[in-house]
């Protein structure tokens, strides 16, 4: 395929796109965004990404310029032009910014929107990712609280999370569990974490009345479900540092990580814990009811195709 991007409805190679400088997004990181991938061609769960973006700029105060619908055709046309082969699966970042403004923080001064959509291959995860799992560090910068900046919305200003990222791959990490500033956990860099206690499936509860929050992730509400349906118990609950030690297993999931497992947690201060390499019985058991959920989803979203 051609790494393609659209900006405004302008198709060029991905490596030729530009924004003005006075857009807010560069600016400001002044922008909301979402992540979602094909299956067989077929875009997945896009109505629920959807309804996150509108979620994000509502949060955001952004005034969307574009119905879904436009947005829709931009980004079918965003991966037309990228000319997929049959069954190569496309990556979909589509970007909105508040636009273009005056050097002003004042979002009144900015606008229409600035739609961008970036079209790639999946990101190609480390094969030992899923063969082993990864390594998570608990740095020592605490994720954004819901009450200075909402993990719910998904936004153009990642450094919270960049500088989590960076702060564990120093500690020769794969990538970050984030404390919360009062020291629950939160969620990694760019994936929620869950966790098998026993029986349970468990994962950090968002409280967006305290400092504790993370993004309410797609995989894992459809994972919710999943378990739901399997009889597994699954529950958002106030979970700290000193919980890892009842975990029995534990990963993470994003739409491009699907789920992905963790085989070691270790933080500069704390004990390391250990969880079975490649996942235990409960991740496997999920990686298999969402691989099922995608064979259905793509026969019974066929007319929806993109390509
Ligand atoms: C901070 C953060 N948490 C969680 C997720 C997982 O969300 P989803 O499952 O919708 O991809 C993401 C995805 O990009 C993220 O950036």
């Amino acid at each position: 395929m051609i790494e393609t991007a659209s900006v405004n409805g302008k198709i060029t190679a991905l490596a030729e796109a530009t924004v003005p400088v006075l857009d807010r997004g560069f600016q400001y990181g002044d922008s909301v965004y979402e992540v979602t991938r094909t299956y067989g061609g077929v875009p997945f769960l896009l109505d629920e990404h959807f309804e996150r973006l509108e979620n994000s700029a509502r949060l955001s105060k952004i005034k969307l310029s574009r119905t879904r619908s436009e947005s829709l055709e931009e980004i079918k046309r965003a991966v037309t032009a990228a000319k997929p082969l049959a069954g190569e699966d496309v990556f979909v970042r589509f970007i909105v910014s508040r636009g273009v403004g005056a050097l002003d923080l004042d979002p009144a001064t900015a606008g229409p929107n600035t739609f961008v959509v970036i079209v790639k291959p999946i990101p190609p995860w480390k094969k030992d990712f899923y063969d082993k799992g990864m390594i998570l560090f608990i740095p020592t910068i605490r994720r954004n609280s819901p009450r200075t900046l909402d993990p719910n919305i998904k936004c153009g200003n990642y450094l919270n999370n960049i500088l989590a990222v960076a702060e564990a791959k120093e500690q020769g990490a794969d990538d970050a569990l984030c404390l919360s500033v009062d020291d629950k956990l939160t969620e990694a860099s760019n994936s929620n974490v869950l966790f098998v206690s026993g029986s349970k499936v468990l994962t950090p509860l968002h409280e967006p009345e305290t400092d504790t929050g993370n993004l309410r992730g797609i995989t894992r509400t459809l994972l919710q479900s999943l378990c739901k349906e399997a009889g597994i118990v699954y529950e958002e609950r106030p979970l700290r540092e000193r919980d890892l030690e009842k975990m029995d297993e534990c990963f993470v999931t994003s739409a491009t990580r699907e789920i992905m497992p963790v085989r070691e947690i270790r933080s500069s201060s704390g004990p390391r814990h250990r969880f079975t390499e490649g996942g235990g019985a409960t991740t496997k058991k999920l990686q298999e009811l969402y691989g099922q959920y995608i064979e259905k989803y793509k026969s019974s979203h066929n007319a929806e195709a993109w390509f």
